[in-house]
């Protein structure tokens, strides 16, 4: 058993916080809201048809985004309404529950690498800390040797960027491209949020 995540002790404290968040995003949706930003920057990096890991998936938007564009995704939460959400909202892609310091796809029938992982929304702010290192060494895991990991989440959220980094280079994954946001502004050190390209080291 891994420490449970912060989003599921929020849930533990708030019983209506993940019908709250779906609801949240379902009213975005109808009122006509972009919600796919993050989906077509990983949209352009990849080919069509490309297999898609949405870690943190959440009700599903960026995945169900990307699976409309065409390609292969599975998403993986650890919060079981939300992925209920997702497939009630996003039919077609895979949607597992299951705790990403825990992620083994391969033991649930999910067997090929990854061409492109996501991790919207400040997923990684919501992982239990003395999570965050063995995550990234699930996402490297999971990644094709030529893949990439696009991970955004916002800065003063109780994981500096260095850590982060530091986090992602001892898990053997490496900067290939620094943003601070998701419509392509370049990274600066004082930057309030971070979306980091990865690609496996070496
Ligand atoms: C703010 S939501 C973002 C959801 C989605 N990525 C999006 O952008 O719409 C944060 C998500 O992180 C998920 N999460 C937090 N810790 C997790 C963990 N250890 N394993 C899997 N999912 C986790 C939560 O369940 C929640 O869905």
């Amino acid at each position: 058993m891994v420490e449970q995540s912060l989003w599921m002790r929020k849930v533990a404290d708030n019983p209506g916080h993940s019908a709250w968040y779906v609801e949240r995003f379902r009213s975005m949706a109808r009122a006509g809201d972009d919600l796919a930003g993050e989906a077509r920057l990983v949209d352009a990096m990849v080919q069509r048809r490309a297999r898609i890991l949405d870690a943190g998936c959440g009700p599903g938007r960026v995945g169900g985004a990307l699976a409309a564009a065409g390609h292969e995704v599975v998403g993986v939460d650890v919060d079981p309404a939300l992925v209920e959400a997702a497939e009630q909202d996003h039919p077609g892609p895979r949607w597992l529950v299951g705790d990403l310091a825990e992620l083994d796809l391969p033991a649930r029938g999910v067997t090929a690498p990854f061409d492109a992982l996501v991790c919207a929304g400040n997923v990684m702010t919501f992982l239990a800390p003395s999570t965050r290192r063995e995550v990234l060494v699930r996402f490297r895991a999971h990644l094709a040797d030529d893949g990439r990991a696009v991970i955004g989440f916002g800065a003063e959220r109780g994981y500096p960027f260095d850590e982060f980094f530091a986090d992602a280079a001892a898990a053997g994954l490496e900067p290939d491209l620094l943003l601070s946001t998701w419509d392509l502004r370049p990274f600066a050190a004082d930057a309030d949020f971070l979306v980091a390209v990865l690609r496996p080291a070496g």
